[in-house]
C-alpha cells in the first residue's frame, strides 16, 4: 500500500544537523527512508549522529554556512528535500547592539541559508516537487526583548520561504517554516547564560504542553518533507504547545 508519509527513494540536505532539532530530524528522516546528507561545524558530533542514521548511503560534510559553502554545494547531488536547522540565538537588548552582533546572527540565521539554497537553485541540484523546511522562530512573530536581531533574522526567513513558494510553484516545490517555542536543545541551555533557570521555569508554566522535545519538531519537519504534505506551501506553521492560543 502507498504510503504517503514515507520518504522512501528522497535525498535529503539537513543543516545544523551536528547537535538538537536538526541531529533528531536527521534521524527521524533516516528512519522513514530517506538518503541523508547531514551537515554541520562539528566534526566530532556530525559523525556521532551519522552512526545513528538508520539505512545505508549517508554523507556527513563539515561546513561553516557562514563561510566557503562551495565543497558542500559540490557534495550535493540531486535533492529532494532540505532542512535547514543551522541557527544561533543571543540575547542582546536594542543598546548593547552593534555592526559586528548584526552581522553575527543574521549571517547564520539568514545570509547562511538564503545563499545554500541560492546556490543549490543556480546549480539546478533542487527536483521538482522537492520541499524545503526552514527552522524559523515563534519569537519572529511574538519579539521578546533583547531578541531584535534573532527575531528579526527569522523573520526575514519567514518571507524568503514564502517567496521561494511563490517562485518555484510551476516545479512544485513547496517550502515551508517550522516556528517554534521552546524545545529543549543545547540551544535553550545557552539562553539559560542570559535568563535566570528560575524566570525560563515560569516561562515553561505559560506552555500548556510544556517545552518542546526534539522529535516534535523533527516529526514536523518528516511530514513537510513528504508527500502527505503537497498542498502546504508558503506557510509559517507554528508549534509552541500552546503558548499563543490564549489564556
Ligand atoms: N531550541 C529552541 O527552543 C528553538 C526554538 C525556535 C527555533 N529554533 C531554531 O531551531 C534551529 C535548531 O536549533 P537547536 O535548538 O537545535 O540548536 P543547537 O542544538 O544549538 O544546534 C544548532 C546547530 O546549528 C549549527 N550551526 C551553528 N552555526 C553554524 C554555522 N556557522 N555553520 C554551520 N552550522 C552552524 C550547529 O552546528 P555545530 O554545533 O556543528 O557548530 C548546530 O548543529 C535553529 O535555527 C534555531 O533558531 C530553536
Amino acid at each position: 500500500m502507498h504510503n504517503p508519509f514515507s520518504l522512501e527513494g528522497k535525498k535529503i540536505l539537513v543543516t545544523g544537523a551536528s547537535s538538537g532539532i536538526g541531529a533528531q530530524t536527521a534521524i527521524c528522516v533516516s528512519q522513514m527512508g530517506a538518503t541523508l546528507i547531514i551537515t554541520g561545524r562539528n566534526e566530532e558530533n556530525l559523525k556521532k549522529i551519522l552512526k545513528q542514521l538508520h539505512g545505508e548511503g549517508h554523507q556527513a560534510i563539515v561546513a561553516d554556512l557562514c563561510d566557503d559553502i562551495e565543497p558542500l554545494i559540490n557534495s550535493c547531488q540531486l535533492l529532494d528535500g532540505i532542512v535547514n536547522c543551522a541557527g544561533i540565538t543571543k540575547h542582546l537588548p536594542i543598546k548593547f547592539i552593534d555592526r559586528k552582533a548584526i552581522d553575527q546572527i543574521f549571517d547564520i540565521n539568514y545570509t547562511g541559508p538564503v545563499i545554500l539554497i541560492n546556490r543549490l537553485f543556480k546549480l539546478k541540484k533542487i527536483n521538482p516537487g522537492a520541499s524545503i523546511v526552514l527552522l524559523s522562530s515563534l519569537a519572529s512573530m511574538f519579539p521578546f526583548k533583547g531578541g531584535t536581531l534573532y527575531s528579526g533574522a527569522k523573520a526575514a526567513i519567514d518571507i524568503f520561504s514564502k517567496t521561494i513558494a511563490i517562485e518555484f510553484s510551476s516545479q512544485k516545490i513547496r517550502a515551508n517554516t517550522v516556528n517554534a517555542g521552546m524545545v529543549k536543545t543545547p540551544l535553550l541551555n545557552s539562553a539559560e547564560e542570559t535568563i535566570s533557570k528560575e524566570a525560563m521555569q515560569t516561562h515553561e508554566k505559560a506552555y500548556p504542553l510544556g517545552f518542546g522535545e526534539t522529535t516534535d519538531i523533527a516529526n514536523m519537519c518528516v511530514f513537510l518533507l513528504s508527500d502527505a504534505s503537497r498542498w502546504i506551501t508558503g506557510t509559517n506553521i507554528v508549534m509552541d504547545g500552546g503558548l499563543t492560543a490564549g489564556t
